[in-house]
C-alpha cells in the first residue's frame, strides 16, 4: 500500500543548529515537511523495523505533521511509532523516550522559543539514538539528500486519534499513543529527592512556574502540584496554546516580564521559573535575585551532589564557549575536567555519551546532564528546588555564598537582530582581520590579553570546528566575544556577549549594568558595531 509521490528538491537553506525551522507558511506547501522527513528517513541509521519517536511542542501545525510524518514511516518500514498524547512531548522528554524504549530516533517538531501560529514559526529536528540532536555529519548527509530528493514515500491510511492512549496498526506499523508524562516524570524521581522538596514545601517554601502556555505546562503541573504538593496555581499558563497566547514562549527578562514583576514585588513567593516553547530551556529567578544561565550552570555544579541522582559527584563540567566562565571556578576548585564547546547542544553529545562530563550549559538558558541527550528546563527547576529544599536557604543567600567563595561573572548579552546580512558579514570579517592587532590595546581599565576566532576539536571523535565565534579575553578574566546567530529566521542576529569577573574580595555587590559599562564600550570600540550596523543600542539585551 506504499504510495510514491515524485518531488522535487528544495532550495530550502541549510539546516541549522536546531534543525529545519521556518515559517508555517513554507512548511505547508505541498510536500514540503514530506521531502525533509523522507530525506531523514533515506540518511539515518535504522534496522528495518525501528522505533521512531515523534512529538512536538504543540505549536500550530504540530498535529498536521505529525499525521504526515506517521504514514511516512509506515511506508519507510519502520515498525513502531511512540507518539506524544494529543502529539505532545517536550524536547527533553523525547530524548527520554527514545533512549528508553531503544528508538532508532526521533522526530521533534518545534521552532523552540520562537512564535508559533499561521504567521509565525514551525521547526522539524532529528535527535538520534542517544536521545541527542543529530551531529554534523548527520544534518549535513540530511541536507544534501533534500537537494537531490525525487520521491518520497506514504500509504492511504486514516488520521491517528492523537488524544486516545493505545496502539493503532497501520499495515506493519504499530502507532502507540503514549501519556508524554509519565516516563519523564519517572525519570526525575529517580534523580532528585522528591520528599525532601515536599517537606520543604509542607514548611511554607512557594514557587511560581510560568509555563508560557507552551509544552511544559502538563509536565510542571503534574510534577510540582501533584508530586510535590505545591499549591494549584504555582503553574501558570500551563494550558500548551498552538500559538502560545501571542506570546514569545522564551524565558528571559523580556518576554517572561510576568514572572520577573511577580520576583521582584513585596509579597514574592520564594523561588520563580519559567521555561520555553518545547521546554528544554530554563529561567531561574529568587525572590528579588535573577540568577543568570552560566551562573545557574555554576551554582547547579558546585551544589549538584546534594540531590541523589548526583550523589557521587560528577565526571566532569561542559559549557558553550559565549557562557561565562564561572563553571570553570567550580570546575578548578572540585578537581574536575572542564570543557568549552561551541555553541549548541550537540557538542556536548560525545562528552555525555563518554562519560567525560556530567553537567552542561550554554548562556542562552540551557542547562542539563547526563540524563538525558537535550537541555531540559523542568531538570534544572528541580534541581534548583532540591539544592534550596537540602540547603535551607534563598536563592539570593546561595548566590552570595556561591560568589564569596568562586568570584563574580557579572554577564549580559547583547542581541542586534535583522541586521543586514551583508553589514553583519562585514563587521565580522573585519573583526577577524584585526585578531592579531588586538593584544595589548587598553580601553580604560581594560587590557587585551588575546583575541582568536573559537575552534574547537571533539576529544572523543576529532572532529573540528572553526570559526565559532571571536573571543577577546581582557587581563584578569574579563571577556567580550561575538558571533553572529545560527537560529534567526529574519536578515542576520549579531550576539555580542560580555563577562567581567570579579575575584574573591572584590565587588560583587554591584548592579550588572555599571559593572559591563566598560566593557560595552570596548566592544563597540573593537567591532565597530554601530559604524557597521548604525545601531547604538541592542534589541535585546539577556
Ligand atoms: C541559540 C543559542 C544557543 C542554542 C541555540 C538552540 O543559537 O544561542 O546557545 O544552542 O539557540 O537553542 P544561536 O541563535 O545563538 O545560533
Ligand atoms: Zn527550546
Amino acid at each position: 500500500m506504499t504510495r510514491i509521490v515524485p518531488s522535487q528538491p528544495y532550495s530550502g537553506q541549510k539546516p541549522g543548529t536546531s534543525g529545519l525551522r521556518k515559517k508555517v507558511k513554507v512548511f505547508q506547501q505541498p510536500g514540503y515537511a514530506e521531502n525533509f522527513i523522507q530525506s531523514v528517513f533515506d540518511v539515518v541509521e535504522r534496522a528495518p523495523g525501528s522505533t521512531l519517536v515523534l512529538g512536538g511542542d504543540g505549536r500550530y501545525h504540530n498535529r498536521t505533521v505529525i499525521q504526515q510524518a506517521i504514514r511516512m514511516a509506515a511506508a519507510n518500514g519502520y515498525g513502531k511509532v511512540l507518539v506524544g498524547k494529543g502529539g505532545i512531548l517536550s524536547t527533553p522528554a523525547a530524548s527520554n523516550v527514545i533512549r528508553k524504549h531503544g528508538a532508532s530516533g526521533g522526530l521533534i517538531l518545534s521552532a523552540s522559543h520562537n512564535p508559533g501560529g499561521p504567521d509565525e514559526d514551525f521547526g522539524i529536528k532529528y535527535n538520534i539514538a542517544n536521545g541527542g540532536p543529530a551531529p554534523e555529519g548527520v544534518t549535513e548527509a540530511i541536507h544534501a539528500r533534500t537537494q537531490t530528493i525525487d520521491r518520497w514515500l506514504t500509504v492511504d491510511a486514516p488520521d491517528v486519534d492523537l488524544d486516545t492512549l493505545g496502539t493503532t496498526q497501520i499495515g506493519a506499523l504499530a502507532v502507540e499513543v503514549i501519556d508524554p508524562v509519565a516516563d519523564y516524570a519517572q525519570l526525575m524521581e529517580s534523580l532528585f529527592d522528591f520528599s525532601a522538596i515536599r517537606a520543604h514545601v509542607q514548611s511554607g517554601f512557594s514557587m511560581a512556574f510560568d509555563a508560557m502556555s507552551a509544552v511544559t505546562g502538563p509536565y510542571a503541573i503534574e510534577i510540582l502540584e501533584n508530586r510535590l504538593g505545591f499549591a494549584r496555581g504555582t503553574v501558570r499558563n500551563g494550558i500548551p496554546l498552538e500559538d502560545f497566547g501571542g506570546h514569545h514562549p522564551d524565558p528571559n527578562m523580556v518576554h517572561a516580564h510576568e514572572l520577573f514583576e511577580t520576583m521582584f514585588a513585596p509579597d514574592a513567593p520564594d523561588f520563580g521559573a519559567a521555561s520555553d516553547g518545547d521546554g528544554d530551556r530554563n529561567l531561574i529567578v529568587g525572590r528579588g535575585r535573577f540568577i543568570t544561565p552560566s551562573d545557574s550552570l555554576a551554582m547547579l555544579a558546585a551544589n549538584a551532589h546534594l540531590a541523589p541522582g548526583y550523589a557521587g559527584g560528577l565526571k566532569g563540567i561542559a559549557r558553550s564557549m559565549p557562557t561565562s566562565a564561572a563553571a570553570d571556578r567550580v570546575a578548578e576548585a572540585l578537581d574536575l575536567p572542564c570543557f568549552e564547546t561551541p555553541t549548541g547542544w550537540k557538542f556536548f553529545g560525545n562528552l555525555l555519551d563518554s562519560g567525560m562530563a556530567t553537567i552542561c550549559g550554554e548562556e542562552s538558558a540551557g542547562t542539563g546532564s547526563d540524563h538525558v541527550r537535550e537541555k531540559d528546563g523542568l531538570w534544572a527547576v528541580l534541581l534548583w528546588l532540591n539544592i534550596l529544599a537540602v540547603r535551607g536557604i534563598s536563592v539570593d543567600a546561595l548566590a552570595r555564598d556561591h560568589w564569596a567563595r568562586f568570584g563574580r561573572n557579572y554577564y549580559a548579552r547583547h542581541d542586534y537582530e535583522a541586521l543586514p546580512t551583508e553589514k553583519a558579514d562585514a563587521l565580522m570579517a573585519q573583526l577577524k582581520e584585526s585578531l592579531s592587532s588586538l593584544s595589548g590595546k587598553v580601553f580604560g581599565t581594560l587590557e587585551i590579553a588575546e583575541a582568536d576566532n573559537f575552534s574547537y576539536r571533539d576529544p572523543v571523535d576529532g572532529s573540528t570546528s572553526s570559526n565559532q565565534g571571536v573571543r577577546v579575553m581582557f587581563r584578569g578574566g574579563s571577556r567580550v566575544v561575538f558571533r553572529l546567530s545560527g537560529t534567526g529566521t529574519e536578515g542576520a542576529t549579531l550576539r555580542v556577549y560580555l563577562e567581567r569577573y570579579e575575584p574573591v574580595g572584590g565587588d560583587l555587590d554591584r548592579e550588572t549594568p555599571e559593572m559591563l559599562a566598560d566593557l560595552i564600550a570596548a566592544a563597540d570600540a573593537i567591532a565597530g558595531i554601530t559604524h557597521h550596523t548604525g545601531r547604538t543600542a541592542p534589541d535585546v539585551v539577556t
